[in-house]
């Protein structure tokens, strides 16, 4: 059969490279002694039993696409692009600044990326690595050229100031990367995703949607505020994310004797050392800077891997593993060819 002269040749799948990386924290730090002044906490507990030392806290005004600009930013000029070379956006958000339109818009308004499609991520914590895949596949089969994905979250926005078993985990931040097709390059190997919905209310924001509204009546329930099962939400981290590890590791051929470096998600490093215990790796392997962020959901994994970029803790030709946890249920991993 005769070929329509409009017919696209198929073309061979790309390999997709993650060739810059960015991050933004507010300026304003929330120590934990700032903390004993709002919720009956202490310093020796928040440290002993998560790790986190301080987390950063955005201003008034300053909203999610803010941080997420500035990070995009970043990741573009450590990529050398312009920001007229996007031609996709993808925030991962659970805290974006309207309903809609998306962050992934009020971003492409903030930086004049005009020639870009936009729209959001929701896969809480696991955003970022969703979005990697994502743009992974368009890249992959000659969809987009280069995609900017960006992690980013307000969680102080969301986060119910009076609950001592929430409010002392979360921080506000943003990280990004730019990924695209470079010849002679390995790239982004795998990426491993799952989900449980059936865990869904561990970890979740109740209200504010189409199903529980809020109301003038139930206005002072907090429905519209993290709610976190903690110690469910441990066991279930640590589960999927050995989970998530092990199967990208399979998918990629590896071992962990091949990594360089794991970047995991930064929510206790009580979780990351189950992990470094059962996949039997130092902890010097993890990078790790919850100490100074808390949790910052979609943007903890992209801001460490920008430092760990920038850090130098990675070579090109290393191999990284990147490994999420997150509400929804939501895992993920990626096996990276630095
Ligand atoms: O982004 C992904 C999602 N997030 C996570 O992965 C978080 C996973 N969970 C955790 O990190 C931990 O479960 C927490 C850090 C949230 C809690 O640690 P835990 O060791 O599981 O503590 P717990 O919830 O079992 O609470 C132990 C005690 C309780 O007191 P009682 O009932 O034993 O008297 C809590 O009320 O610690 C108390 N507690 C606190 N004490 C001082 C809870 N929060 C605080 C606090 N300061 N901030």
């Amino acid at each position: 059969m005769k070929k329509s002269p409009t017919a696209k040749t198929p073309q061979p799948n790309r390999t997709v490279s993650i060739i810059g990386t960015g991050s933004y924290v507010p300026e304003r730090i929330l120590t934990n002694a700032d903390l004993e002044a709002i919720v009956d906490t202490d310093d020796q507990w928040i440290m002993d039993r998560t790790g986190i030392r301080e987390r950063r806290i955005a201003k008034e005004g300053e909203f999610t696409s803010h941080l997420a600009a500035a990070a995009a930013k970043r990741a573009m000029e450590n990529a050398g692009v312009t920001v007229d070379e996007i031609d996709l956006i993808l925030v991962a958000t659970i805290t974006p600044d309207t309903f809609f339109p998306s962050t992934a818009c009020h971003v492409q308004r903030l930086i004049g990326a005009k020639n870009a499609a936009c729209f959001d991520v929701n896969a809480a914590c696991s955003g970022f690595l969703y979005s990697v895949e994502i743009a992974q596949q368009f890249i992959a089969n000659h969809t987009y050229s280069t995609v900017l994905v960006i992690g980013a979250d307000k969680l102080s926005s969301i986060v119910n100031w009076q609950d001592r078993n929430t409010c002392v985990l979360f921080g506000d931040g943003a990280g990004a990367a730019v990924l695209r097709n470079r010849e002679g390059s390995h790239g982004v190997i795998t990426t491993y995703m799952g989900s449980d919905g059936n865990f869904g209310d561990i970890l979740h924001m109740p209200g504010g949607g189409c199903a529980v509204p809020i109301t003038r009546d139930n206005a002072d329930q907090k429905l519209n505020t993290l709610h976190m099962n903690g110690r469910e939400t441990f066991k279930q981290a640590v589960t999927s994310m050995m989970k998530a590890a092990q199967k990208a590791l399979e998918q990629s051929g590896l071992t962990t004797d091949d990594l360089k470096c794991i970047i995991p998600h930064q929510a206790n490093i009580r979780i990351i050392e189950a992990m470094a215990s059962r996949l039997n790796v130092p902890m010097s392997k993890f990078h790790i800077n919850l100490d100074r962020y808390g949790n910052t959901s979609a943007a903890a994994v992209a801001i460490a891997l920008d430092e760990a970029n920038r850090t130098g803790r990675f070579q090109v030709g290393d191999y990284i593993l990147l490994v999420v946890f997150g509400g929804g249920l939501t895992y993920a991993s990626s096996v990276v060819q630095w």
